[in-house]
């Protein structure tokens, strides 16, 4: 039987899926993922189970079905990047499983300002709030972001204000690669007053 795959479908928009991927999500018989990221596929004849609030669940599907149904588990961006790889790593032995990357929201940041990345530091608060935020900051002169409802934007640049971490470039980035898409390149200051923010991700740089 095939093997289950951990596909990266990018951002968001379908154009930023690699045709491999593509490939793979149309033989299969199950997609596994977040609704934003599935609603993008619109296959009738496939099962769909969202991820969001059942994990478990889905890895209980994947070991039940793995060797008589071709599963799909699709993640935002990458999968090496803060995803479900991490689970199913612990479910599935190696052999059974196969990674096809995507592109993810830091490479697709970088790449909206013109800059390279080899040289930042990448942090994720998606659901983990501010940690040693502050101190992982103090001599990063390039830091790339993933954040949460939780902890917006505003509320980080206030943060890293109150906490000594003055003068720095502060750049968002907002649902990347959709119709939607927004960009505010502006400093943690005047980033501390603005609102209402999505789906975005940060740099900070000095
Ligand atoms: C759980 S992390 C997964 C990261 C993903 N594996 C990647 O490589 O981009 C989810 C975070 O990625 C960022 N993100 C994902 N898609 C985005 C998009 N279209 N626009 C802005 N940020 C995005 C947000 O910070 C979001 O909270």
């Amino acid at each position: 039987m095939a093997k289950v795959h951990i596909i990266g479908a990018g951002p968001g928009a379908i154009d930023y899926l690699i045709p491999a991927a593509r490939r793979e999500i149309e033989k299969a018989d199950c997609l596994i993922g977040a609704k934003r990221i599935l609603s993008q596929f619109c296959y009738p004849d496939k099962k769909k189970m969202y991820l969001e609030g059942h994990f478990n669940e889905a890895g209980s599907y994947i070991k039940k079905n793995k060797d008589r149904k071709r599963i799909v588990v699709l993640v935002s961006g990458d999968p090496g990047l803060y995803s479900f790889l991490r689970q199913v790593q612990l479910i599935l032995k190696k052999e059974e499983y196969a990674v096809i990357p995507g592109i993810s929201a830091l490479q697709l940041a970088f790449a909206r300002i013109g800059e390279s990345w080899q040289d930042a530091k990448i942090i994720s608060l998606h659901g983990r709030g501010k940690g040693n935020l502050a101190k992982e900051l103090k001599d990063c002169g390039k830091a790339f972001l993933f954040t949460d409802a939780k902890f917006p934007p505003e509320k980080i640049a206030g943060y890293l204000l109150r906490n000594g971490i003055k003068n720095r470039r502060a750049i968002v980035f907002e649902d990347l690669t959709y119709p939607s898409e927004r960009i505010v390149d502006t400093d943690l200051k005047a980033l501390s007053s603005e609102r209402g923010f999505g789906l975005c991700a940060m740099i900070i740089k000095k």
